[in-house]
């Protein structure tokens, strides 16, 4: 029997731990995917970028200074940007306390420790690259590191990665290497570039703040490269108001620092 119209229930959004469950554990460690992984949160989200020395890091901002205590350690290096610190250096930072002391000792993962937590706890993940002009050549090294960890085989591939940028450019170079990724472009864009956008990237995902059901019918409309509907993760939702505003426009994912609030919000409808 066919249901009456409008009473078929669309799937909930997908929640996604932003940097973690990062309003209840330091964002971007160890712990905040712990966290998010202790409250029943199977995806999370991170920020990559490059050390020094060549190392690929977790870390939102392109300097240390808010999330590590490297003030404190490395006073005469101003301004503290990842870029001019080593992996060596960086490992020695406490990337907790400044959160609460709870979380003292808390490190830097690197991109490496980080996806053996993540495999470990059988979790998904929507992977940044933070500010890959800063990084030439990032997109290849990463996409190595993924692989050595097990990360592009199939299985992964299908259910269980979606790397996405605020570079269009970076993007690109991701499905160029690897098409068999799902990739997500970042940012809040013209709905007459969306076509240009889906030759490349399977999401669009904008800031909770510009959406309208218009904007995102409109990327629903669209196939991306894999020949299925362009889908939207929004960000960052931390409220239910505003969650079940983006769930009743149909999104297909919520990035939030407060995975418990926009669970609670989607179950209560
Ligand atoms: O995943 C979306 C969101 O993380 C993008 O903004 O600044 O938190 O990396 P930002
Ligand atoms: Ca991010």
């Amino acid at each position: 029997q066919t249901p009456a119209p409008g009473t078929v229930k669309h799937d909930q959004p997908l929640v996604v731990a932003h940097r973690g469950a990062s309003a209840y554990a330091p964002e971007n460690t160890i712990a905040a995917i712990d966290k998010a992984r202790d409250m029943g949160f199977r995806w999370v989200e991170n920020d990559v970028q490059r050390t020094k020395d060549g190392e690929l890091v977790i870390m939102h901002d392109d300097t240390l200074k808010r999330t590590t205590n490297v003030e404190e350690l490395y006073p005469d290096r101003a301004p503290w940007k990842v870029k001019d610190f080593t992996a060596a250096e960086i490992a020695k930072l406490d990337a907790g306390s400044w959160f609460s002391e709870k979380y003292a000792g808390q490190r830097v993962p690197t991109l490496k420790q980080y996806m053996r937590r993540v495999s470990h706890n059988h979790q998904k993940l929507v992977f940044e690259f933070k500010k890959p002009e800063l990084y030439p050549g990032i997109e290849k090294q990463g996409l190595r590191i993924l692989r050595n960890e097990g990360w592009l085989d199939k299985h992964h591939v299908k259910s269980k990665l979606v790397i996405q940028s605020f570079s269009a450019d970076s993007v690109k170079t991701v499905h160029k290497l690897r098409p068999d990724v799902k990739t997500g472009f970042l940012g809040t864009h013209s709905v007459a570039d969306l076509p240009a956008y889906a030759r490349f990237a399977d999401q669009i995902n904008s800031t909770h703040t510009s959406i309208s059901a218009a904007y995102v019918s409109a990327i629903h409309a669209l196939r991306g490269p894999h020949g299925k509907p362009l889908e939207i993760f929004t960000w960052t939702v931390n409220d239910a108001p505003n969650a079940k505003r983006a769930a009743g426009f149909g999104v297909d994912g919520i990035i939030t620092n407060t995975p418990d609030v926009v669970r609670k919000a989607l179950r209560d409808g």
